[in-house]
């Protein structure tokens, strides 16, 4: 149970009643009107199109300041974690709310471990995806049929939590490898004992018959940090997803499942496969940076700069920073140069120069470089979106626990204006014009 602390109230005069709202202060002094009781209390409901005002819940898992760009997993600044974790380490801080001795994180890798096989009947249904099928359907899909095969979520899913989402986040890696092999028409590689998580995937994508793969420790450390940086986000589209799904009860694989429809979204998790599909688009038009910039400013044209804005960053996304830095590291331990970088950088400077993003306060977020490093590692665009949802999961299972192990969880169920019809007298077929 999250802790917050009722301090003072607000007052709400509504019809020359005055009703009083408790507030509630979170760790870092965030405030919140509870308006549990208004609609008893007034007749009368909020309304927040896209849930700009709207807080859905209390939680302890992630902390972030959009105006300061401050990011923290269970208090943990982002930088550090990036820095000095292994992905499967964060993970395990989210779950768990403590970074693992080495005696839990070496049970933790046998979990994974045990847990990185898909059951051979599953991989048949690879064989009926067509070959250029959407990686993230083809994920969701999967990930939804684990709880046919690994049916432990039963009476007590909290009961069997740590064996499931050790499964889930081994599983998803293997899932992920295979859509990616079945869609190249190449032979399955699978998980190997003797190597990391990242390592285990960056081989059952690359690795060959007749070409091994070495995985090279600067490459598995940049995947690593990607991970890390994706892990969790307090209430997102998707995070905010797997809560709603799942107050209705439903098992984790599902929950997961509409998580990974969700992030999909170009909006969201989408954006970075949408940003090379931008970049590679001024690339092609002779980097006509103004002719874009211009487009993302017109109201009248849907074009929009992916990568760029935020719901909640007023700022950098610290992410960004991160990934912006991480992204030389990488291209020059392997010797890369790619023109989309100069390109990615170029547009982020002439935007932050433009009146239309700086009063707008438009920066770059997770997904303006990412795709960068996805490209140089050789992981296909349309596998960008999968890459997140892998770096996610341990924070969308986390929130899910949360909101399981909070004996103060309801239906999610939100109300309505109603803008409708008034109520009239039904006309019979016969007399209809
Ligand atoms: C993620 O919520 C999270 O935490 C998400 C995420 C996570 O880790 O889970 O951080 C991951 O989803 C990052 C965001 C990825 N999406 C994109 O990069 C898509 C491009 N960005 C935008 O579509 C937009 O910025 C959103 C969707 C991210 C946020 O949209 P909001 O909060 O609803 O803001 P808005 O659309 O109301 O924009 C406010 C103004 C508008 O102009 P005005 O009507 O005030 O004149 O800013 C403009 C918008 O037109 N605007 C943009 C813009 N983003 C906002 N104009 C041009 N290009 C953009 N990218």
């Amino acid at each position: 149970m999250t802790k917050t602390t009722a301090s003072d109230t607000a007052q709400l005069i509504i019809d020359g009643k005055t009703h009083t709202l408790p507030i509630v202060r979170g760790t870092e002094g965030d405030a919140a009107i509870d308006i549990s009781n208004l609609l008893r209390d007034t007749g009368y409901i909020t309304l927040d199109t896209g849930y700009k005002n709207t807080g859905s819940c209390s939680s302890a898992i992630t902390y972030l300041d959009g105006n300061k760009g401050i990011l923290r997993y269970r208090g943990y600044p982002i930088e550090e974690l990036a820095d000095k974790c292994a992905f499967i380490e964060v993970a395990y801080l989210l779950l768990h709310n403590k970074l693992p001795n080495s005696r839990e994180l070496e049970d933790f890798k046998v979990l994974l471990e045990r847990f990185a096989l898909l059951h051979e009947d599953m991989i048949h249904f690879f064989d009926h995806f067509p070959p250029n099928a959407s990686p993230m359907s083809i994920l969701s899909v999967m990930v939804n049929s684990l709880c046919n095969y690994y049916p432990e979520m039963g009476d007590d899913p909290l009961q069997d939590l740590n064996i499931t989402a050790a499964r889930l986040i081994s599983k998803i890696r293997t899932i992920a490898a295979f859509s990616y092999k079945k869609s190249l028409g190449h032979p399955l590689v699978y998980p190997r004992a003797d190597l990391s998580y990242c390592g285990n995937f960056l081989n059952m994508m690359f690795d060959k018959p007749v070409k091994p793969y070495t995985v090279r420790p600067e490459v598995v450390a940049a995947l690593n940090k990607l991970l890390i940086l994706h892990a969790d986000h307090e209430q997102n589209c998707s995070t905010s997803t797997v809560r709603l799904v799942g107050s209705a009860g439903v098992n984790l694989y599902a929950s997961i499942s509409a998580g990974i429809n969700a992030l999909w979204g170009p909006l969201h998790g989408g954006a970075n496969e949408a940003v090379i599909d931008m970049l590679e688009l001024i690339y092609a038009d002779d980097n006509n940076f103004e002719k874009y910039i211009n487009k993302a400013k017109d109201k009248n044209d849907p074009f929009r700069l992916s990568g760029f804005g935020h719901r909640v960053y007023r700022t950098f996304d610290p992410r960004g920073t991160i990934i912006k830095k991480a992204c030389d590291e990488i291209l020059e331990v392997l010797n890369v140069s790619d023109p989309l970088l100069d390109i990615a950088r170029q547009l982020e400077e002439i935007a932050l120069r433009d009146e239309y993003f700086i009063e707008r306060n438009l920066y770059p977020n997770v997904d303006f470089y990412s795709g960068i490093i996805y490209r140089a590692i050789g992981i296909p665009t349309n596998m960008f979106t999968v890459m997140f949802a892998l770096g996610r999961l341990p924070g969308w299972i986390a929130q899910w626990k949360e909101q399981r192990e909070d004996p103060g969880t309801r239906i999610g169920r939100p109300r309505q204006v109603y803008t409708g019809e008034p109520a009239r007298k039904f006309v019979p077929l016969e007399e209809r014009t």
